[in-house]
C-alpha cells in the first residue's frame, strides 16, 4: 500500500509510521519502505538514516535487495524499514537513464521473499519518480488528507497520476483508503471538508479521524510513533482504530508475498481491547462528524490537558 498526496505536510509519514507500528504491534508482519529523501518515517521509526547507510537508493539504484538493507524497528519486531538517506534526493534524477526506472521497486518488492502481511509506502511530496515507482509497486493507495481549506486542491493531479499509472503501468492499483488527518474539532471548517471529502470518495474514507494532537507531533522527535509514545491519547487512538478497520477490511494483496499471507490478516489485529473499545467508540462518533466534535473535545479535555 502506497501512501501519497504530492501535498507537502499533509500527515503521509506520521500515518505511514503510527499505522505500521499499529499492526505490527497487533501481530501483523509489517515493512515500511521509506521512499522520501527527507527520511522522516526512518526517524519515526527509529532507524538511522544518516548518509552511507544502506538504504532504499541502493535498492533502486544499485540493485541490492530489500532484505539487505531493511532494519527492523524498535518499535516491534514485527516491523522492518528500509532507510531513506539524503542520497535518494539524487535517484529522482539518476532513475531517469536507468533501464524500466518505473518498476525498480516493484522488482525489488516481488523478490522480498520474507514473509510480510502489510507493505507500507511513505511518498515524498511530488509526483515524480519515486512517486510513479510506489505507485506501479503498489496494489493500492492510502491518501491521507488533511481537513484544511486547501485539501481538495491539487488532489485532482494525483488521481490523474494515479489513472495514468493504472492505465499503462499497474492495472491493479486503486485507490482504497482515504485518511482524514489533522482534524480540528474546534473549527467548523474541518466539519465541512470533512463531509465534503466523505461525499466525494464514499466508504474510502476511514471512519476513524486523525485529530490534530501535539502528542502526535511530539512523537518523532523521541524516534517513536505516537502509539509507542503516548498509546491513550487521541491520536494514538485514532490510528489504532485506523489500522483495524484496514485490517479488518483485510489485506488486499501487495503482490505475491501478502496473498499468502493475506488470509491471516483481520484476524491478526483488531483487538487490543483498552484501546480498540475506546476507539469504537470514537470511531462511530466520527462517522458523524458533529458528533466527532464533542467527543473529541471531551476526550482531549478529560485524558489529556
Ligand atoms: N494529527 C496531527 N496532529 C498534529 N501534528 C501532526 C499530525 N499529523 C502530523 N503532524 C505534524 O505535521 C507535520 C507534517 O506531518 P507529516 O510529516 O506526517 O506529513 P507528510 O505529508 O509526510 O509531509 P511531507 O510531505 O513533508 O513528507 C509533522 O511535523 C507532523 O509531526
Ligand atoms: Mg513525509
Amino acid at each position: 500500500m502506497c501512501i501519497a498526496n504530492q501535498k507537502g505536510g499533509v500527515g503521509k509519514t506520521t500515518t505511514a509510521v503510527n499505522l505500521s507500528v499499529a499492526l505490527a504491534r497487533h501481530g501483523l508482519k509489517v515493512l515500511v519502505i521509506d521512499l522520501d529523501p527527507q527520511g522522516n518515517a526512518s526517524t519515526g521509526l527509529g532507524v538511522d538514516h544518516h548518509a552511507g547507510v544502506p538504504s532504499i537508493y541502493d535498492v533502486l539504484i544499485n540493485g541490492q535487495s530489500i532484505v539487505e538493507v531493511a532494519v527492523t524497528s524498535a518499535a516491534s519486531p514485527n516491523l522492518r524499514c528500509t532507510p531513506a538517506t539524503i542520497d535518494l534526493a539524487g535517484a529522482e534524477i539518476e532513475l531517469v537513464s536507468v533501464v524500466a526506472r518505473e518498476s525498480r521497486l516493484r522488482k525489488a518488492v516481488a523478490a522480498y521473499d520474507s514473509p510480510v502481511d502489510y507493505v507500507l509506502i511513505d511518498c515524498p511530496p511530488s509526483l515524480g519518480l519515486l512517486t510513479v515507482n510506489a505507485l506501479v509497486a503498489a496494489a493500492e493507495v492510502l491518501i491521507p488528507i488533511q481537513c484544511e481549506y486547501y485539501a481538495l486542491e491539487g488532489l485532482g493531479q494525483l488521481l490523474s497520476s494515479i489513472e495514468l499509472v493504472t492505465a499503462h503501468l499497474n492495472e491493479a492499483l486503486r485507490v482504497t483508503t482515504v485518511l482524514l488527518t489533522m482534524y480540528d474539532a474546534r473549527t467548523r471548517l474541518a466539519d465541512q471538508v470533512a463531509g465534503e471529502i466523505r461525499e466525494h470518495f464514499g466508504d474510502t474514507v476511514l471512519r476513524a479521524v486523525v485529530p490534530r494532537s501535539v502528542r502526535v507531533s511530539e512523537a518523532p522527535g523521541f524516534g517513536q510513533s505516537v502509539v509507542t509514545y503516548d498509546p491513550t491519547s487521541r491520536g494514538a487512538r485514532s490510528y489504532l482504530a485506523a489500522a483495524a478497520e484496514l485490517a479488518e477490511r483485510g489485506a488486499h494483496g501487495f503482490g505475491p508475498t501478502s496473498t499468502d499471507t493475506g488470509d491471516q490478516a483481520p484476524a491478526g489485529v483488531g483487538v487490543d481491547h483498552s484501546a480498540a473499545t475506546d476507539s469504537a467508540a470514537t470511531d462511530s462518533a466520527a462517522t458523524d462528524s458533529a458528533a466527532t466534535d464533542s467527543a473529541a473535545t471531551d476526550s482531549g479535555a478529560a485524558s489529556r490537558h
